[in-house]
């Protein structure tokens, strides 16, 4: 196991680790080192192609932008999602990951699922590509409106089945997306490795939102998003100056001229 795993696996239970996504080199390198997880989500999908599903973002996609992230990226671990259809059974998801493995040289993939999934992350992992799971809200197979989790009690049990599957397995860590609170907790508490929540409360070891939404940028309404930025109103003020001084012939003078 790599250090950088290691380090994050040493966190659970002594201090909470922050995970953010990156889709880009320049966002990377604000991030590398705040964070201890930089995240290549397939969320990209939706936040910068306004695709309505992530169904539709492709392996080229995430490994063209998890190249530019990775460029940013020295000291937070980095990982990639894999998309959709792209780890149907062992043999895909093999040739698949190793392609992300080759041409990014992340740390980790992530894979969405649980029980349906356990093989995979086996088979990835005694192939020594490290694997973080995902429970919960599922994109990636969600059909429907997007609802919490848990509510039902065969749900609650399922969730805490998959969760202690995919550690049994070999995932390192698992992201949690809208689990009701009491079930977070319990999951959190059942497990050895760490659970990184997104809208699934307090109760996990740590918290990942999606960096667009958190400065700002991405201005889409959902409930557990905190803007803790607001980065548009930035974007806005350069852009006025710009223009101002284009027009008024400030812009370019001749320390900015050959
Ligand atoms: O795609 C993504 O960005 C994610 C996070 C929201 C966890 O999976």
């Amino acid at each position: 196991m790599s250090k950088k795993i290691l380090n994050i696996l040493k966190k659970k239970n002594k201090s909470k680790i922050i995970c953010l996504t990156a889709y880009s080199k320049n966002i990377a390198e604000i991030l590398d080192g705040k964070v201890d997880i930089i995240l290549v989500g397939d969320s990209l999908g939706s936040v910068l192609y306004n695709y309505d599903t992530t169904k539709k973002v492709s392996l080229k996609m995430m490994i063209e932008h998890s190249k530019s992230v990775k460029k940013g990226v020295k000291k937070s671990l980095l990982v990639v999602d894999m998309p959709h259809n792209t780890y149907r059974n062992k043999k895909q998801a093999l040739i698949n990951a190793k392609k992300i493995m080759l041409e990014v040289k992340p740390d980790a993939v992530k894979l969405e699922g649980g029980k349906k999934i356990i093989e995979i992350v086996a088979f990835l992992k005694k192939n020594r590509i490290p694997v973080m799971g995902h429970l919960g809200i599922l994109p990636q197979t969600q059909r429907g409106k997007f609802r919490y989790k848990g509510k039902s009690d065969v749900e609650r049990k399922n969730l805490l089945n998959d969760a202690k599957l995919l550690q049994e397995y070999g995932a390192f860590s698992i992201v949690l997306e809208c689990i009701e609170t009491s079930l977070a907790k319990k999951i959190s508490n059942n497990l050895k490795i760490p659970t990184i929540g997104i809208g699934s409360s307090w109760n996990c070891d740590g918290q990942v939102l999606v960096t667009d939404d958190l400065i700002g940028l991405n201005m889409t309404p959902i409930k557990f998003v905190k803007r803790f930025g607001k980065i548009r109103n930035n974007i806005k003020s350069a852009i006025t100056i710009f223009s101002k001084e284009v027009k008024s012939k400030k812009y370019p003078s001749k320390r900015y001229s050959y």
